[in-house]
């Protein structure tokens, strides 16, 4: 049984993470300061973890958390492309300066493993599809520039410092406990809060933008993985399905999941909103092992089974 520490673990990704780890029956810590997280999402498992109440910028807390831990899972950020382009700075600290805090301590506590939370954000305006690791980053957010910097550190801390990192961009992820309730909310947690609710979903701009849609479980296993497989060290991944579908398309398949009559408004365009987006899954498969199991359309249905349970 190894320790895990698991920073951001009262968030969406966090929190899935946590469960994903108790049933294969490793110790979990989670270090989270309830920005965006929320206690909620660890009710059921909060006896059988360790809780650390603290900012990744805290070094005090982040030496708490970091000590006897064997591998570190990095979910801890604020994770909000139109939040970023309001307030920079509040995105640099949480996303940058707190990944290379968090890097400090697990350097000085001997981690064996981190991996890091990157983002598909970093291919930004690059218009070439599928995303390669190897192309160039055109970062077109403030939060793509921090997760890009994080990913650097990560790369130098492993070159530099011998301790292992691995990053791994998440293409757009969804699933149970994606937090819907803010204007910032990832659009499939903002679709089934407009199911919920009975109100007309917003799409952006005329909704043909697309986007590689990540279940979290394929997520939790490319986390795992990352963490086992000799060959993943010192190395960035994508993370997605190699499938792409439009806004338009998402709330056609929500729709017909859901049985919703609503028909969606259409709003502007978001600025530093991303064309197209496509994951080259190449390179994790062949060192990861990576295989995402769990398409799309089955996602979908597992995650409105999770806020609407069938009746029985
Ligand atoms: C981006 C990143 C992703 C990152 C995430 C963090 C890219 C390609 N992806 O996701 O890696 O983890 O930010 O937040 O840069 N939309 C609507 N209606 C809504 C909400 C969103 O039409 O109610 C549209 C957006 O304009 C966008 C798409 O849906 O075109 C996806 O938006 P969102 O879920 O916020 O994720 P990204 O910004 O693509």
């Amino acid at each position: 049984m190894s320790l895990y520490l698991i920073t951001g673990g009262a968030g969406f990704v966090g929190s899935y993470l946590v469960r994903f780890l108790l049933e294969r029956d490793q110790s979990v810590r989670v270090l989270d300061n309830f920005s965006t997280g929320k206690r909620e999402n660890l009710e059921e498992v909060l006896s059988s973890i360790e809780l650390v109440e603290g900012d990744l910028n805290d070094a005090e807390a982040v030496a708490a958390a970091v000590d006897g831990v064997e591998f570190v899972f990095h979910e801890a950020a604020i994770p909000s492309v139109p939040r970023s382009v309001e307030n920079p700075v509040e995105s640099h600290e949480a996303n940058a300066t707190g990944s290379l805090a968090l890097l400090e301590g697990a350097k000085a506590a001997g981690v064996r493993r981190l991996v890091y939370a990157s983002s598909s954000s970093v291919y930004g305006a690059n218009p070439d599809l599928p995303k390669v690791e190897s192309m160039r980053t055109e970062p077109m957010s403030p939060y793509a520039v921090a997760k890009l910097t994080a990913e650097h550190y990560c790369g130098v801390y492993h070159r530099l410092y011998g301790l292992e990192t691995v990053a791994l961009r998440y293409f757009n992820v969804f699933g149970p406990r994606q937090d819907p309730n803010s204007p910032y909310s990832g659009v499939v947690s903002q679709f089934i809060d407009s199911i919920l609710s009975d109100t007309a979903p917003t799409i952006h701009g005329d909704g043909e933008q697309t986007r590689d849609f990540t279940f979290v479980d394929n997520v939790a296993r490319a986390n795992y993985a990352a963490c086992h497989e000799s060959a993943a060290g010192g190395g960035v991944y994508n993370i997605g399905c190699q499938t792409r579908i439009s806004i338009n398309e998402l709330w056609r398949h929500m729709k017909e999941i859901s049985g919703s009559g609503l028909s969606p408004t259409y709003t502007e365009g978001r600025a530093g909103d991303v064309p197209h987006s496509l994951a080259d899954i190449s390179a994790a498969r062949r060192d990861l092992k990576f295989d995402p199991k769990i398409g799309v359309r089955e996602g979908l249905e597992q995650t409105m089974e999770y806020y609407t349970p069938a009746k029985t």
